[in-house]
């Protein structure tokens, strides 16, 4: 049995990426969505040695509370701060982060960027801000981060803790004109964390003037819903690579199944499943 807790759930698309992996690689598993209000959390972490559940994704807004009830926590979810994966070996519970992975193979073989640029620029400075900013600060060839929040003192909170753990130069900035302009002057990519964009109120975007947008500044939007945002839209009319979220989804997703089962499960399958519920 594997599964995902969140409030609200009703919505993930996980149970449908998920059963669609097991069917197609035809294995005994079955990936359920439970409800699972705040004040249920404890219980709910514990109830996976009791009901031997070998794996958990975890989501909104779950994802620090369910850190105090594992066992242990990944460097990388501890990092980050956020543990969206929990896999129980013998009663023995791992908290983990896939997020990082995910934006991270999504950006490399959907984007083709193997090599990632010398400097980039996060979106807001949120739960999804705090993974993209170390996927990205943990990068070799990445020297500098700017993140660019409405709020400035979450940027700059951000910034501070991503610093100390990344050892890169972490820049906070506001999100105005000004600020992007001299981000995306620097930059070769921007990563989207914020919600502006997602359904239901498709038309927003967190771009201030898209003036610095160049054919070869590459965009990466982490809203997958809708498939193709706003701000997408205004990259690719000034000729710039732009790709949605879907890609990061269905990787973390992966990852996390792989963590559980050991199998590496099929992301084309995954990924259809997902579109499937689109359309
Ligand atoms: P998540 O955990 O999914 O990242 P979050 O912690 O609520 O969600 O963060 C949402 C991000 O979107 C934040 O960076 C937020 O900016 P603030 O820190 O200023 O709140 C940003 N965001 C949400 N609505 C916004 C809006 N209308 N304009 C600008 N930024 C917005």
């Amino acid at each position: 049995m594997l599964g995902v807790i969140g409030d609200p759930i009703a919505h993930s698309f996980s149970p449908a990426m998920h059963n669609a992996a097991i069917d197609a690689l035809g294995i005994d598993f079955c990936y359920v969505a439970f409800h699972v209000h705040p004040d249920r959390i404890g219980e709910a972490v514990r109830g996976l040695r009791g009901f031997n559940i070998l794996g958990l994704n975890v989501t909104i807004p779950h994802k620090l509370a369910v850190m105090e009830h594992v066992d242990q926590i990944s460097e990388e979810a501890l990092a980050v701060g956020a543990v969206n994966t929990i896999h129980n070996e013998d009663g023995n519970l791992t908290g983990h982060n896939t997020d990082v992975y995910g934006v991270t193979t999504a950006i490399e073989r959907v984007a083709g960027v193997t090599t990632f640029p010398e400097c980039c620029v996060v979106l807001g400075a949120g739960g999804a801000s705090r993974a993209v900013t170390y996927a990205l600060g943990r990068r070799e060839e990445v020297k500098r981060v700017t993140i660019l929040n409405r709020t400035v003192a979450r940027a700059e909170a951000l910034a501070t803790d991503m610093e100390k753990i990344t050892g890169k130069e972490i820049i906070p900035a506001a999100l105005d004109k000004t600020s992007e302009k001299r981000a995306f002057d620097e930059a070769g990519l921007i990563v989207n964390t914020t919600s502006l964009g997602m359904h239901p109120n498709p038309d927003n975007s967190p771009l201030i003037s898209g003036d610095a947008i160049r054919p070869d500044l590459i965009l990466y939007d982490t809203v997958f819903n809708p498939l193709e945002t706003t701000l997408m839209r205004h990259f690719k009319a000034r000729g710039a690579p732009a790709y949605g979220g879907l890609d990061m989804l269905v990787f973390q997703g992966a990852r996390s199944f792989e963590l559980w089962t050991g199998i590496e499960p099929p992301t084309d399958v995954m990924k259809q499943a997902v579109v499937g519920r689109f359309s």
